[in-house]
Parts: C-alpha cells; sequence; structure tokens
C-alpha cells in the first residue's frame, strides 16, 4: 500500500514535469493530471494528423494528439438535451444490434467526459450557437442529428454562424446524409392474406359515420400551409379539427394518443393526414400512426412525399391528385355515397405492411444500429460539412406553396 503509494508520488511528479515541459494545460489540477495521463496513453497508439507542419516538439504533440484511442467501443456524448430521444444510456440502447464487445457504441451525458468521447452528438433543433464545447481535438468528429424537416429545426432566434462549419457529420432524413434516418421512409404492401379475411367478413365499415372530414392538430401555422388548404377544403365538405387549432377536443375522457383511433373508427371516413411542411423526405407519424393501424377512415395525404411511390393505389387519396379542393371535395361526397367503395378501400388499406428499408423490425433500435456500424466503418474518416446551414436549409429541401398547390386555390399570403 506504502509502496504503490510512493509510486504514485513519483508518477506524480512525472506528470507534472510532462505539465511543464508541455505548458500547454491550464485550469483545475485534477482536469489536467486526466489529460495528460490520457494523452499519454494514447501516444501509443496515436496516428497524428497534419499537425500543422513537422513541428514535433513534445508541446506540439500534446497538443495534436487524439485525446482517446480509435479503437474499441464508440463513446458518443449527447451534447444537446433533447427529451425526444429517450435512448437508454450506456451500451444498453445497442444490445439489441448484437455487435460484439468492443466493437459497440455507448451514449453518456456527461459533459466531464467530453474529452473522452469521440463522438459530440448534437440534436440540431436543440443546438445552442452560445453553448457549445469551446476547444476540439483532432479525431473528435461532431454530429448534427435531426428529425425534423429545415423549417422547424431553425426555431431560434440567435445568430447560427458559429455552429456554420463545426460538423463532421450529418444524420438526417435525407438520404444524402452520412447516417440517413430511415425508419420512416417505409414502403408498404398489400398482405393478400388479410385482404382476403377482410373481404369475407364483409364489415360494412360505413355504418354510423357521416361524411365528415377529421383533422387532428396542434401546430395551427405552418410552412406548408396546410391550414389553408384545410379551411379551403371546410367550404364544401365539413372538416372537424381536434385538438389545439380546432373546437373539437377528446377532454380527459381518453388517454392521450388512443383518442384518434376509437373517434375516427366510430364517426370519420376521412381524415387528413397532413405534414407541416413541404420537404425533402419529411413523412411523420402523422400517416403511419394511422396507416399501420386497422383504422377505418381513408387518409388523405399532402406532403412532399412521392406517397404513389409508397402505397398501393386505392389505399389513400393524395391531394395533388385533384385539381382543387372542391375537386377533392366532390369526390368525397361521391365515395360517402357508395359504401361498397369506401369499404373496398378500408379493406386494403387495413391489409397493408409497411417496412422501413433494409427490412428490420423495432424501428428504434433500428437506427442506432446503423449509426454505430457507420461510426466504427469510418471511425478514422476525415470529413467535414462545410456549411450545415445551407445542407439543412428551407431552400435546398423544401417546396415553396405557391409551387406545390400550382393555383389549386387562392393562397392567400
Ligand atoms: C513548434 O512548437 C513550439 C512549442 O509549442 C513553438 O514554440 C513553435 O513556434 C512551433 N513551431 C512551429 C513551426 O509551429
Ligand atoms: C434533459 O431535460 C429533461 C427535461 O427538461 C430533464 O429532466 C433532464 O434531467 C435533462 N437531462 C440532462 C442530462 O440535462
Ligand atoms: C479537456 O481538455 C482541455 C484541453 O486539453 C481542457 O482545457 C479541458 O478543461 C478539459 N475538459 C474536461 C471536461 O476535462
Ligand atoms: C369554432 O367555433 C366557433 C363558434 O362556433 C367558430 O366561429 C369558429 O370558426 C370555430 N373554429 C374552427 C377552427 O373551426
Ligand atoms: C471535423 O471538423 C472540423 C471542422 O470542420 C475539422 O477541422 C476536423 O478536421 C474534422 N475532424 C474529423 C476527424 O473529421
Ligand atoms: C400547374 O398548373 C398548370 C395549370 O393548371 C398546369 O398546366 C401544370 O401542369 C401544373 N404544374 C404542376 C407541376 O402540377
Amino acid at each position: 500500500m506504502l509502496c504503490f503509494h510512493r509510486l504514485f508520488i513519483l508518477f506524480i511528479f512525472i506528470c507534472i514535469g510532462c505539465y511543464i515541459i508541455g505548458s500547454i494545460l491550464t485550469n483545475n489540477k485534477t482536469g489536467n493530471l486526466t489529460s495528460i495521463l490520457s494523452v499519454d496513453v494514447n501516444l501509443a497508439f496515436s496516428r497524428f494528423e497534419n499537425s500543422k507542419g513537422n513541428n514535433d516538439s513534445i508541446a506540439s504533440e500534446l497538443i495534436f494528439a487524439p485525446s482517446f484511442p480509435l479503437e474499441g467501443n464508440i463513446r458518443i456524448l449527447s451534447w444537446t438535451n433533447d427529451s425526444h430521444i429517450n435512448w437508454p444510456l450506456g451500451t444498453a440502447t445497442f444490445k439489441t444490434c448484437k455487435f460484439p464487445a468492443g466493437k459497440t457504441c455507448e451514449i453518456v451525458v456527461d459533459r466531464a467526459l467530453y474529452n473522452k468521447s469521440e463522438i459530440i452528438f448534437f440534436q440540431g433543433q436543440h443546438t445552442d450557437p452560445n453553448d457549445m464545447p469551446s476547444h476540439r481535438y483532432h479525431n473528435h468528429r461532431w454530429l448534427f442529428f435531426e428529425f425534423e424537416s429545415p423549417p422547424q429545426t431553425w426555431i431560434q432566434k440567435t445568430s447560427l454562424d458559429p455552429i456554420r462549419s463545426v460538423f463532421n457529420l450529418t444524420s438526417t432524413i435525407t438520404f444524402d446524409s452520412h447516417v440517413p434516418i430511415t425508419e420512416r421512409h417505409r414502403t408498404c404492401y398489400m398482405d393478400d392474406k388479410s385482404f382476403k379475411k377482410l373481404k369475407q367478413e364483409d364489415t360494412n365499415f360505413a355504418v354510423g359515420k357521416g361524411s365528415r372530414v377529421a383533422w387532428f392538430v396542434s401546430h395551427c401555422n405552418t410552412q406548408s400551409k396546410r391550414e389553408a388548404y384545410a379551411a379551403e377544403l371546410g367550404k364544401y365538405i365539413p372538416v372537424d379539427i381536434w385538438g389545439r387549432c380546432g373546437n373539437f377536443s377528446c377532454g380527459n375522457k381518453y388517454q392521450r394518443g388512443d383518442c384518434d383511433k376509437e373517434i375516427l373508427n366510430k364517426d370519420y371516413k376521412f381524415y387528413l393526414s397532413f405534414e407541416n411542411s413541404i420537404c425533402e423526405g419529411y413523412v411523420t407519424e402523422k400517416l403511419w400512426r394511422l396507416i399501420m393501424q386497422p383504422i377505418t377512415s381513408i387518409p388523405i395525404t399532402l406532403g412532399r412525399v412521392a406517397y404513389h411511390n409508397i402505397l398501393p393505389e386505392r389505399t389513400f387519396l393524395d391531394i395533388k391528385d385533384f385539381s382543387s379542393p372542391k375537386a377533392l371535395a366532390d369526390h368525397l361526397k361521391e365515395i360517402d355515397r357508395e359504401d361498397a367503395q369506401f369499404n373496398e378501400i378500408i379493406r386494403r388499406k387495413n391489409s397493408l405492411v409497411c417496412k422501413p428499408p433494409g427490412n428490420q423490425g423495432y424501428p428504434d433500435v433500428h437506427y442506432q444500429c446503423e449509426l454505430c456500424k457507420y461510426l466504427h466503418a469510418h471511425r478514422s474518416d476525415v470529413t467535414q460539412v462545410e456549411n450545415v446551414l445551407d445542407f439543412w436549409s428551407e431552400d435546398r429541401r423544401c417546396t415553396k406553396v405557391a409551387d406545390y398547390y400550382n393555383g389549386s386555390f387562392e393562397l392567400s399570403t
């Protein structure tokens, strides 16, 4: 014990020696000590990346040495606090990926681990330009993660200039990201067995339902101006607006989340699955939540997704297939009059099977596995996102509403 103690003191003296020679580390003593120790260890593994010329003094080696070896599990520090991402911490999130030990990833949120984390994870929407790490090591990689559309991402008022060129990797809903988030890019096909079964059962799903259209919505003013389309549609067929933007409410009668299903199954032949943004790759649970469950209402889509490529015909209606909201309303009234037509669409819709690319189940876990796999496969790559504000800009990713609606109704600005 005593012997160890002496050795330890000796070791500290050596380290303080390093510190004086290097004279690069400031602030609190324990912080310095850990940094020096980890740099020391890492010298054994390090590959020095373009360390500003051939300055091979100890000091510059210390400055430019990676703070961690590029081996073992990859530690991901989540710098931004996003309550939407409730991933279990540690390696737990990646457990189902079945990566071998040393080849998996680990999520941490403790900023004290910054110097010991290879990936710094920023959730785009929650990135605060005034709250960024103050320095970075050469093999730190900063990752820009965002599952929202650009108009929804850049909602903050502060200048975003400081974060323009700081990222190395992107992970967004578009396929040109380093790690695309593909869970919502599902494709559906009709399962013949389910369809036959529904046909045999011959239920009349129209019973007790009027011709009203339901819309569940909580963002009332959006990039897509879906509210304008719905208002115009409402001139020709009743549109009941549920939630924060309308007069209909589930109250406390239902647990939040299930009220839409019960109400649709009971009262509505149609519901509006309108996205808040007309942007590349932007398709949300607004569509999937009700497509993938046996709801007996027909979805009406509005968005920039190629709906006809991901859903079989006669399982939904897309506003782009109608010359105007009035033309759509006329079509809805026609379906309302013909139970056979309505039931056929519901039977087809309710026998859909939908899968993200790669055919994996458990969507949440699927993404984390893809992320970790990518990070390992490209571990020593040097990449940089030149301008994230351009990469993730409304101009580049979204359709102007005037072009999208193309004069199909009077869109007041
Ligand atoms: C090399 O590193 C030393 C110590 O940090 C520094 O004083 C010197 O200016 C560096 N030389 C070059 C060419 O960067
Ligand atoms: C993140 O935010 C949530 C909700 O505000 C809070 O409960 C949680 O403690 C925060 N986590 C961290 C790591 O700051
Ligand atoms: C990380 O290292 C830098 C420089 O080496 C140091 O200034 C900083 O205090 C360290 N941060 C932590 C949290 O240890
Ligand atoms: C809610 O009801 C009021 C009174 O009937 C009506 O004036 C208003 O337009 C309704 N709002 C919506 C969004 O339907
Ligand atoms: C990460 O990006 C920064 C800023 O663009 C760049 O200086 C650094 O070389 C990049 N590092 C890696 C490991 O890609
Ligand atoms: C826009 O509307 C015009 C006139 O109605 C039509 O000729 C044109 O094909 C439409 N363009 C698109 C992209 O839908």
